[in-house]
This record gives C-alpha cells, structure tokens and sequence, in this order.
C-alpha cells in the first residue's frame, strides 16, 4: 500500500485547522510569548510540535494533562521520558514537598544521596557514583573523565546518535567521512577532530575504529532510541566490550532512554558490564537530576589522576548538582515509583501498543513496522527494522510524521515529537492503549482512504 501525497496533504490542512480551531487560549499564549521569550517557547526545541504552536499546559496528573484551552490528553510522550514515572507521583511530590520545606540546596551532602548511591550500585552493577542535573552533564563528565585517565583524545560514538548536547557527539558519517550534524550550532572544532563515528551493530567499523589507540571511550545507548528503536544484532554488545577491553577503551552506557527495559536498564537486564555508566530524565519523578556510575577500576584510575585541591576547576561537577532536593526525589522516585511492580504493569502495556498498532497496519498492508523495548515502543515508516542508524534515518518521513502527530493529538493523544514514539507509565491503562489503538486506526484509514 502506498500514501497518496495529495491526500496526505490535504488531511494534513485539515488537521492543521483543526488544532488552531480548538486552542484559541494556547495560541493566544503563543503569540504573547514572541515578545518575550525567543521564538515564543522557553526552550526552543518546542517549536517542533506538529501544530502551528505548542499546547500550553494547565496541569498533569500520572498519564494525562489537561492544556489551557481545557481539553484533556492521553501523554505517551511523558516529557520525553522525563515524566516515565507519570506526572507527579505522590511519593515522588510527597518527598519533594518535605525536602523543600527543610531546604533544597547545600552545596553539602545530605543522607539522600548514600541511599541513593547504593540503590544504584544494586541496580547497575557499578559500584560508585556522582550526580549531575541532566544527563547531557552525566555524558560530559563522563567522557571528560575518561580522556583524563586513559591520556587519550578522541570519543567514538555510532551514527545517528544522541547523547543529549555534547559538542563530541554531534557527528554524523557522511559518504564515510565523519562532520558535524546537520543543524550542530557553532561548534568549537570539527567534530572529526574530537570523534570517531561507526554505525550501530557494525562490528568491523568498530574494531577498525578502536584499532588507532587514540579513542578514550566509546558511548553508546545499548538500543537505540533517537531513531526509532533499532536493537542491537545478536553478539553486538559482547564484540564491544571485547574490542573495547582489547583496545584498552573504556565503554560508557548511556541508559537514559534503555531505563524502559526494567529498573535496572537494559545493563542489568541483559547482564552487560560498562565501564561508566550515565542515565538521567526520570530517575527524580521530573525533579532535574542524573548520575553516572564508576567501576572500582574507573574510580582508582580517577583517585590517582585528581587532587582535592583542583577538585571544583576539572571542568566536571556544578553548583546545583546533588542537591538535597533532587536527592530527595531520586530517593522516593527509586524506592516507590520506579519499581520491579511498576514495570510488571507496564511492559506488558507496552506489547498491547504495539500489538494494536501492528494490527492495523497489517490490516493495511502499510509499509511500515512497530519494535518495543520494555515500556516503550514505537513505529517507523519502512517495511523493516533497520539495522542502523543510517537505515533508520533514511525512512524519515517529516509529511507522514507530522500528519500522524497532529491527527493524534487533535484526538486527545500526545505522541513523542521528533519520532513516533510511546511511552507507557505505571499510571497508562489498558483503556489508554485501546484508546491510541482506534485512534491510529482512524488516522490510517483517512489516509489510504478507506
Ligand atoms: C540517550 C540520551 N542520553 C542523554 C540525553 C540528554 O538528556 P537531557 O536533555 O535531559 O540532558 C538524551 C535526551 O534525549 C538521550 O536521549
């Protein structure tokens, strides 16, 4: 089956209208934010919603929000992952309440943070830890960490990435080639000098790659997420930490998005064994807050690299991290919400989403294909899961991408920008798949014209 591009555009007019028909508050909002703030969003990634503005939010409780205009939505987005818990979980809010009340930063450490350095090590295998705001800072020290103790100047990451904004990752292969991403602003050399790229699950890449000895640590997500969801080939993650440890590498997992495998990400449940170990968004119930983890040989290596006395010049650390208020939230985030129940809820969610969305477009013959990983999962528009980043980029589909979104949330479903991607949360029920089920129904039928 193919899309009829007349058709898709027209439904896409008509979406269009319909979304700025329901939101006069929204849009009224919008345009009195262009005098104040660049763009009219506080972050500019939010210009990129389907719509010809933003929903601005009134308030949000576990899978839903309400917007200013008063309609109601089903968030499989979750703030990108930031909201995996659902929105404000109470033991998460409960803490954070008491916490602000008795103070929410010190610059000193509060009991919170052992606690929650613990819970991690139990979790990740890795047994010491440092907390950041965002996982982009997990990332950056990660790395800077890593050139320190292995003298080595270059990163290598797969193509197509992302990391979060870390100047060495934005990088892509092109013809071969490694240069900087398309959109990467004002970036302090070119990424060839600082980065290595490879493509995910491309085995001889790598070893060629790491074959030079000048790369400190390769950082990968263990399934990539940024893309769509390509997993990685069967004998993928042992080749790379055997190449890895045979070039004297070290390997950094980023679990941000692999969180959705279960509590312990896709490290634990697959028994891999990282070097470093970063992950952030969720693990605070919303509150910033990341960490990144050391194995004891990492944590020796950096003992003996670093002096208490330039311990606040290295270029790693930030006065707000470890705040008692984020370590608070960690704390009851990780105790009460994140929990082995919790993913017992909503993995199995996660297969009915991708059940519902497979059957209607085998129904449809449609050429396009749904993969999972735990308590997200997400459809791509080709036949096949990809293999690699580049396969995966090449089905973009910005039209199709767009009309899906904006006929989803024009029907009370907000789906992840930038991808077709879902996100269920301890809060999701069954009735909320259903729901995105007909929906996707409904849209696709619009759309071959059935
Ligand atoms: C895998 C991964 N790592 C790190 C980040 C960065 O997270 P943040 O923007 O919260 O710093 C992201 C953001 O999407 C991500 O997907």
């Amino acid at each position: 089956m193919t899309i009829d591009l007349g058709r898709l555009k027209a439904l896409l007019t008509r979406e269009q209208e319909q979304f700025t028909a329901a939101h006069p508050r929204s849009q009224a909002l919008f345009e009195r934010a262009q005098k104040s703030l660049l763009g009219g969003v506080p972050m500019n990634w939010m210009v990129r919603w389907a719509g010809a503005f933003p929903v601005f939010v009134a308030e949000a409780s576990g899978a839903h929000f309400t917007d200013v205009d008063g309609h109601r939505y089903l968030d499989l987005c979750l703030g990108d992952t930031g909201a995996m818990t659902g929105h404000a979980p109470p033991a998460s809010v409960e803490a954070i309440t008491a916490q602000a009340q008795r103070g929410i930063t010190f610059m000193l450490p509060t009991e919170d943070a052992i606690w929650v350095g613990e819970e991690l090590a139990r979790r990740f295998g890795l047994p010491y830890w440092q907390t950041t705001l965002t996982a982009t800072d997990a990332n950056r020290f990660a790395i800077r960490l890593a050139r320190h103790i292995t003298r080595r100047p270059k990163i290598l990451v797969v193509n197509w990435c992302y990391h979060g904004t870390v100047d060495e990752t934005f990088a892509t292969l092109r013809g071969g080639a490694v240069g900087p991403r398309d959109g990467n602003l004002g970036p302090p050399v070119d990424p060839a000098v600082t980065t290595r790229v490879v493509e995910f699950n491309d085995v001889s890449a790598l070893e060629a790659a790491l074959s030079h000895g000048d790369v400190a640590c390769v950082l990968a997500e263990p399934v990539m997420t940024n893309i769509g969801i390509v997993h990685p080939e069967r004998g993928f993650h042992e080749a790379l930490r055997a190449a890895t440890r045979r070039t004297g590498t070290l390997l950094i997992i980023d679990e941000t998005h692999t969180i959705s495998a279960g509590p312990g990400g896709y490290t634990r449940a697959h028994g891999l064994s990282p070097d470093l170990l970063t992950i952030g968004k969720p693990i605070a119930g919303g509150v910033p807050a990341a960490v990144y983890g050391l194995s004891a040989e990492v944590a020796d290596r950096i003992r003996a690299a670093t002096t208490v006395e330039e311990a606040d010049t290295g270029g790693i650390g930030g006065t707000l991290a470890g705040n008692a208020l984020s370590l608070a939230a960690m704390r009851a985030t990780l105790e009460r919400v994140l929990t082995e129940e919790a993913y017992a809820r909503t993995i199995p969610l996660a297969q009915r989403f991708a059940d519902g969305v497979e059957g209607v477009i085998a129904e449809h013959r449609l050429p396009w294909h749904v993969r999972q990983l735990g308590c997200r999962a997400e459809y791509w528009f080709r036949e096949t899961p990809p293999k690699n980043g580049a396969e995966a980029a090449a089905a973009i589909d910005p039209e199709l991408d767009r009309y899906m979104h904006l006929a989803a949330l024009n029907r009370g479903i907000l789906m992840t920008p930038f991808h077709n991607m879902a996100l269920i949360s301890p809060d999701t029920t069954e009735a909320d798949i259903d729901l995105h089920t007909r929906v996707f129904r409904v849209s696709v039928e619009a759309l071959v014209g059935g």
